[in-house]
């Protein structure tokens, strides 16, 4: 095989705002995309079309370059890229000098056969944050990664690759930060140092270019602002959808639904979610409907309606081979499924049995698609689980010579899953009339954050997969994935109460929270744990719903600058070494305030972390001094978690569903602190797109410790807020009381 390096530059010309460096043996374009993002790709193939599954936005930022015999330098208001002709290297660097990142001056960029792989200096300190649904430790130094989507049913706890590509990480040094997006599609590969001497870091793909676009933010939540920026941001979602999820592999009958659905009415333990899993269907067909189990889907919406559920239900990318079957009928007769090189379909096997598989990369056939949700959407169903779609086919080797249109399977398998639910999105979105579908997939690739929810696949009933999913979360969410959940209580296996009950108070605190479990386990509803656990948990669900206008306004700002719901401390303490220690790396903080240490089933007490600051223990009120790490109590109903002074937080009434209207009261909860802290607080109809037409409303809410005072603003939007009463709680306030007042949009102080 070839051992081919990057060569010496031998032109260097201006297109429009692209710069254009030629060596003997590829080419460079650089442009800037903004005073903090410049993209570099170097490619074999110049002449191939320049197209993206995730990025949205154009290169606009105006191209300012120096030339001298040695190097190009270009220069933006917060970026210096130092280029040095021979050999062709690229080295980063703040407007200022420091330096960020560089090639590895002796290999930089080379190829061995179509194998492109990037080699860059490693430094002493450094860390590295990211790369979403991946393994290991929240510092990913010293650990290797490959990004090929792939259906891994009983995953362990160092298996990779997952299902899902984000090649996207963040480095962290010596008080400096920058970002580094790899858009590629190909089987990828990330190094940070596994086994190169802690030289280098490296970065790859089997196929296609050395495209990247590298971030020169100084902060970890600018380079996630300034990333989501380029591939989109999610928009709000139902708020139906942030209520408590109850699935199952599989409810086996619209009786079933609706009885479960009963019992949490009749429990009162609030839900808002029942799922239909691939039982629903007739023989695992798509769009279909069981003719007996689920004979009559409309009354059974209607039912679960009157109820204040709404229903979810699985779709699989493989269309049953069946004459007569409308989608296998039209998807041959207009030549919509991915083929072999001479033109036959191909065929996998999935639940259905012989399957061929949509070819998602084309408009046409996601419009298709989109159009058949109408068998789901005409009963009532807005919410679409997009599953098996790295694909997956049994054997799991689907051979490469298979094709999408004019592509290999291989050049775009990891954006497969991420075009069926873009497909998805769009035709539900256009079927629901202004309603907003919720769409939950397996598999991703960056940028999915647009279209869809996620969770992490087929995780397994162990403390260990109730830790690796939190970092899971907490990845996915520097990886613009903001929508994320685990199957709480574990898919594989079966929880111990204990675990069931820990893992419940975690999803209370994970953005999207659904109990799910394989068929053959044991029930996992609430009730299904004995009489104590069963309190502990409805406790907890309450608290879910208590913190909804708090996580609603989080979400809001998930949609504003890509910040994350569920937040690694890493992002808010970059250099804080502590937040990066294993025993303290699954702490999180939920939205901007909110601190929750996951604990494990078999432990009552747990180390504890808190970072500079002075935190509140939300149980009890109790202050902690941060930057210290405490054993705190941590028994089954009382997981830690923690505010930080001067917080504050919308929460309101228990309600059963977020369908319900609620007694209109809304609570700001403020622990008191010494700095001015305030919070937007963010509301809309929870269901519709008006909100982008202006029906929303956004309120500034100050706290001003040296007044004492707490401010509403005058606000944005037009929407009225469906609280009419407003009541103050303070927290270590030393007894003092607030009393009630009328929450309206006029600018509202109240003396503390
Ligand atoms: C896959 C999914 C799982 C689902 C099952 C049956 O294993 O990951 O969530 O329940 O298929 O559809």
């Amino acid at each position: 095989m070839d051992f081919q390096l990057l060569g010496n530059t031998q032109s260097v010309t201006q297109q429009d705002q692209t710069l254009i460096i030629k060596t003997a043996e590829a080419t460079a374009r650089v442009s800037v995309y903004s005073p903090t993002i410049i993209r570099v790709c170097v490619t074999r193939t110049p002449d191939k079309e320049d197209t993206s599954f995730a990025v949205i936005q154009q290169s606009s930022g105006e191209l300012n370059y120096l030339e001298s015999d040695t190097e190009v330098i270009i220069s933006t208001s917060a970026l210096l890229l130092r280029i040095s002709k021979s050999p062709l290297r690229f080295s980063f660097y703040t407007a200022d000098g420091k330096e960020l990142s560089r090639d590895d001056d002796r290999f930089g960029i080379n190829w061995q056969g179509d194998r492109v792989i990037n080699y860059r200096k490693l430094y002493p300190d450094e860390k590295f944050i990211g790369l979403g649904e991946k393994v290991g430790n929240l510092n990913r130094r010293g650990w290797a990664y490959t990004n090929w989507n792939t259906d891994c049913p009983d995953y362990g706890v160092k298996t990779d690759p997952l299902y899902k590509s984000f090649p996207f990480f963040i480095g962290i040094y010596q008080g400096g930060t920058y970002g580094l997006f790899l858009d590629n599609t190909n089987k990828s590969y990330f190094d940070f140092g596994a086994t190169t001497d802690n030289e280098m870091s490296w970065f790859g793909a089997d196929n296609g270019d050395i495209n990247y676009y590298f971030f020169g933010e100084q902060s970890v939540a600018g380079i996630i602002r300034d990333y989501t920026w380029l591939t989109g941001r999610m928009e709000m979602p139902a708020l139906w959808s942030l209520g408590y999820q109850q699935c199952r592999w599989s409810y086996m009958s619209a009786k079933e639904v609706l009885d479960i659905a009963a019992k949490f009415r009749e429990k009162q333990i609030p839900a808002d979610v029942m799922y239909c899993d691939i039982d629903y269907m007739q023989d695992y067909k798509i769009f279909t409907w069981n003719e007996q189990t689920f004979a009559n889907p409309k009354a059974l919406l209607e039912k679960l309606k009157e109820m204040n559920f709404k229903l979810v239900t699985i779709v699989d990318p493989g269309i049953k081979i069946e004459e007569g079957y409308q989608q296998y009928d039209e998807g041959v007769e207009k030549g919509y499924f991915a083929t072999y090189p001479n033109g036959e379909k191909f065929v996998g096997e999935v639940w259905p049995g012989r399957c061929h598989f949509p070819d998602f990369f084309r408009q046409d056939v996601r419009e298709w698609w989109g159009k058949s949700f109408s068998a789901l959407t005409e009963p009532g169903v807005e919410g679409f689980w997009n599953d098996m779609n790295e694909p997956a086919a049994w054997g799991q080797n689907i051979p490469g010579m298979v094709k999408f249109g004019d592509k290999f399977m291989p050049e775009v398998r990891n954006a497969y899953g991420m075009q069926m639910a873009r497909g998805t999105y769009e035709g539900t979105r256009a079927l629901l009339n202004n309603k907003r579908p919720f769409v939950l997939t397996r598999a991703a690739y960056a940028g999915t954050q647009r279209y869809s929810a996620v969770w992490t696949g087929d995780n397994t009933a162990t403390d260990d997969h109730l830790l690796l999913g939190q970092r899971l979360v907490n990845a996915l969410g520097v990886t613009g994935m903001s929508f994320v959940g685990v199957d709480i209580g574990g898919f594989t296996g079966n929880p111990t109460p204990e675990l069931m009950v820990r893992w419940n108070s975690l999803g209370v605190y994970t953005p999207m929270f659904r109990n799910h479990a394989m068929q053959g386990t044991v029930m996992r509803e609430p009730w299904e744990w004995g009489e104590a656990n069963e309190q502990i948990i409805k406790k907890d669900i309450e608290q879910r719903y208590k913190l909804l206008p708090y996580i609603y306004s989080s979400f809001y700002q998930s949609c504003k600058n890509g910040l994350p719901v569920s937040r690694t401390l890493a992002i808010d303490y970059t250099f804080d070494e502590q937040v990066y220690n294993e025993a303290f790396q699954n702490e999180f903080l939920f939205g901007d305030s909110i601190l929750v240490a996951p604990v494990i089933s078999t432990r009552h007490s747990a180390e504890v972390y808190l970072p500079e600051g002075q935190w509140y223990r939300l149980s009890s009120d109790e202050l902690y001094n941060g930057g210290e790490a405490y054993t705190v109590d941590a028994p089954l109903d009382d997981l830690p978690v923690f505010v930080k002074s001067g917080t504050i937080i919308p929460m309101q009434h228990i309600v059963q569903s977020t369908q319900e209207q609620g007694d209109g009261v809304l609570e700001l909860h403020i622990w008191k602190g010494n700095e001015a802290t305030s919070f937007t607080y963010y509301e809309d109809d929870g269901e519709t797109y008006d909100y982008e037409n202006g029906a929303y409303y956004l309120r500034t809410i100050s706290y001003d410790p040296a007044n004492q005072t707490l401010t509403i603003s005058e606000g944005e939007g037009s929407y009225t807020s469906r609280f009419t009463q407003l009541q103050v709680i303070l927290h270590g306030f030393d007894g003092k009381t607030v009393q009630p007042s009328t929450l309206t949009p006029q600018q509202i102080n109240i003396t503390l």
